[in-house]
């Protein structure tokens, strides 16, 4: 059984599309519109849900019974020592995989260092276009016709480390970003749990897509 720390900052919308997919299991088919076979159930767990405040949705861990912890940066005094209080936390759980699923933050390169390449960040876009915190929105300021999203190893670079996977998604004249995000969202859910489902399978080898 694959063991998940998932980290969050905002609603953890992605994050509740996997923990569903963990206890429902997933159609193959899923996303493709072809008729969905029957459900495969993925072996992989989330043990913990960590974030960087108290705003992320941590309701999510009492919804599924699973363990949340918040480490703050403000409470240390700099980033180094937050990271390494992040990094305490997230291995006392003792994960296979810590996944960034819309945790807003650069981790420092020591939590890179401890964890990568078993640590996992969604981006809404399809990098290497658009990296950084504002991607949709800069998709959109660009003109651009279409974005995507991505699913990839971290490095200690912005966006930059080793793609898993990733999908193109049109941009319609008339979206705005959020209605953009929401579009792309719903792919990186899709993603995110292929991703975890071929982790957990063994299709998907983390060490071979860095060597
Ligand atoms: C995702 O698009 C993620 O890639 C981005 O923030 C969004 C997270 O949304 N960095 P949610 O918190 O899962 O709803």
């Amino acid at each position: 059984m694959l063991k998940l720390v998932v980290l969050i900052s905002g609603t953890g919308s992605n994050l509740r599309a996997l923990l569903e997919a963990l206890r429902d299991g997933v159609h193959p088919s899923a996303g493709s519109g072809a008729s969905a076979g029957p459900a495969r159930r993925i072996d992989a767990e989330v043990v913990a849900i960590g974030a960087d405040s108290e705003a992320a949705n941590l309701a999510l861990g009492d919804e599924f019974g699973i363990p949340t912890f918040v480490v703050r940066p403000r409470d240390y005094a700099d980033r180094a020592a937050w990271g390494d209080a992040l990094l305490e936390r997230i291995e006392s759980y003792g994960p296979d995989l810590t996944v960034l699923s819309g945790f807003m933050r650069l981790v420092p390169p020591r939590v890179v260092a401890a964890l990568s390449p078993r640590l996992l960040n969604t981006h809404p876009a399809h990098l290497p276009e658009f990296p950084g915190a504002h991607a949709v929105r800069d998709a959109l300021a660009a003109g651009a016709r279409e974005t995507g999203a991505t699913m990839m190893i971290v490095d200690n670079g912005v966006d930059t480390g080793p793609i898993i996977e990733q999908v193109r998604v049109p941009i319609h004249p008339d979206d705005s970003e959020q209605t953009l995000h929401e579009r792309i969202k719903v792919v990186e859910r899709r993603l995110l749990v292929d991703t975890v489902a071929g982790i957990a399978d063994g299709t998907i080898n983390l060490e071979e897509i860095t060597a």
